[in-house]
């Protein structure tokens, strides 16, 4: 039987319930990806991490463990620097900055990382050309987390590829929309990850005002039954859901098999994860030079003293801390465990398999709507 949940984007994306796996580097990778496919949802994989080499093999495994529809989100950032290499952009780092990282590093008893992460820092041509493994690739749906993928949304559509840009305000929102794409995602300040200035509740409907007939995702803050219902009722197609899925076995589990993180770290993230109330994530620019809702830990809390130097722009902020972090998680150093995670952070109080939080958030608003209409029966 068809839900009653059913939009016509779930048509368009080719899915059974408008539940969509948000892009999440490091944590959304095949395997959680998918497995929200595979329970009727779209399942997206967060791609900014991984080299265009890497790309390939990510796609053609979520393709090997499921032949659902998936998606592959990359960052676009439109202020950033066109080219360089990891060397020439450290150069622009300055001696303060090093300082301070060092200061951290000895304060907390930081080691030098035993595994190095050569990865090329995100530039214009680098993200160009994880695009293109994406277009080669036919992915059914992309998915840019910052910037506008205008550029690109003619080359996706004639490679029969659905398109979707994520915003955090209705300035940008009609900036996506004129490109065409198949849907905007509006994303309110409770999000993990990079986020804007704008709660969900008032952000979406003023983007579904601002930009249709382009369809909407909302995104933020939703994390069951009764936030899936709430932004339909607000005119989303669907939700976008990051942190609710970070409380599953799935998130980070290729990582941990690429050995970027092990158990222990992924542990801690649970273990944190669950424990959060609705205070304890907040923005801050420490870890990637943007706007980044994050799990507040004693790091967030060493780059808001009075010595700290200002943030450096992305990616150079990326490039001061990466290392220091990496060493961090090797030395299973529990006060410097966190990384992104939204307000609903509070909501999560165990870990369940992607398969069940789909299907709880379905069931929950299945069970809503005969409430709402049926009130006596409540
Ligand atoms: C752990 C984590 C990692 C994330 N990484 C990315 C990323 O690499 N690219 C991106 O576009 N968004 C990223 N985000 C943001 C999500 O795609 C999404 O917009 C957000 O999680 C939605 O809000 P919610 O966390 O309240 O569900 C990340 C979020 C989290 C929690």
């Amino acid at each position: 039987m068809t839900s009653r949940l059913k939009t016509e984007l779930c048509d368009i994306l080719g899915i059974e319930y408008p539940i969509i796996l948000a892009g999440m580097g490091g944590a959304a990778g095949p395997a959680l990806a998918a497995a929200v496919s595979a329970a009727g949802g779209l399942g997206v994989v967060g791609a900014t991490g991984y080299t265009p080499e890497e790309l390939h093999g990510m796609i053609a495994k979520v393709r090997s463990l499921t032949d659902k529809p998936f998606g592959v989100d990359l960052l676009l950032p439109s202020s950033i620097v066109d080219t360089g290499n990891r060397e020439d952009l450290e150069v622009e780092i300055s001696d303060d900055h090093r300082r301070y990282v060092d200061q951290l590093k000895e304060e907390f008893g930081i080691p030098d990382p035993k595994k190095r992460r050569d990865r090329p820092p995100l530039t214009k041509d680098y993200f160009q050309q994880q695009v293109q493994v994406v277009l080669d690739e036919k992915v059914p749906v992309f998915a840019s987390g910052l910037g506008n993928p205008g550029w690109m949304v003619d080359d996706a559509h004639a490679q029969g590829m659905k398109v979707l840009g994520l915003v955090g305000n209705v300035k940008n929102a009609k900036r996506v929309a004129a490109a065409n794409v198949d849907a905007v995602v509006a994303q309110g300040t409770e999000a993990g990850g990079h986020t804007g200035r704008i709660g969900t509740l008032a952000l979406v409907p003023q983007v579904v005002d601002a930009v249709s007939p382009t369809k909407v995702v909302a995104a933020g803050g939703i994390g069951d039954g009764r936030g899936l219902l709430a932004a339909l009722a607000l005119g989303a197609q669907a939700v976008w859901c990051g942190t609710a899925f970070l409380a599953t076995p799935e998130a980070y589990q290729d990582s941990e098999e690429r050995g970027e993180v092990d158990r222990w770290t992924r542990d801690v993230q649970h273990k944190k994860l669950v424990a959060a109330v609705d205070e304890d994530t907040r923005i801050g620019r420490m870890y990637s030079g943007k706007t980044m809702r994050h799990v507040y830990n004693a790091w967030s809390e060493a780059w808001e003293r009075p010595e700290a130097p200002p943030t450096l722009p992305m990616p150079l902020q990326g490039l001061l801390v990466s290392e220091a972090l990496q060493g961090a998680r090797e030395a299973h150093i529990e006060e410097l465990v966190g990384g992104p995670a939204g307000n609903v952070a509070g909501l999560i109080d165990a870990i369940r398999p992607a398969k069940t939080v789909v299907e709880s958030m379905v069931q929950q608003a299945e069970e809503l709507l005969d409430r709402i209409a049926s009130p006596a029966r409540a």
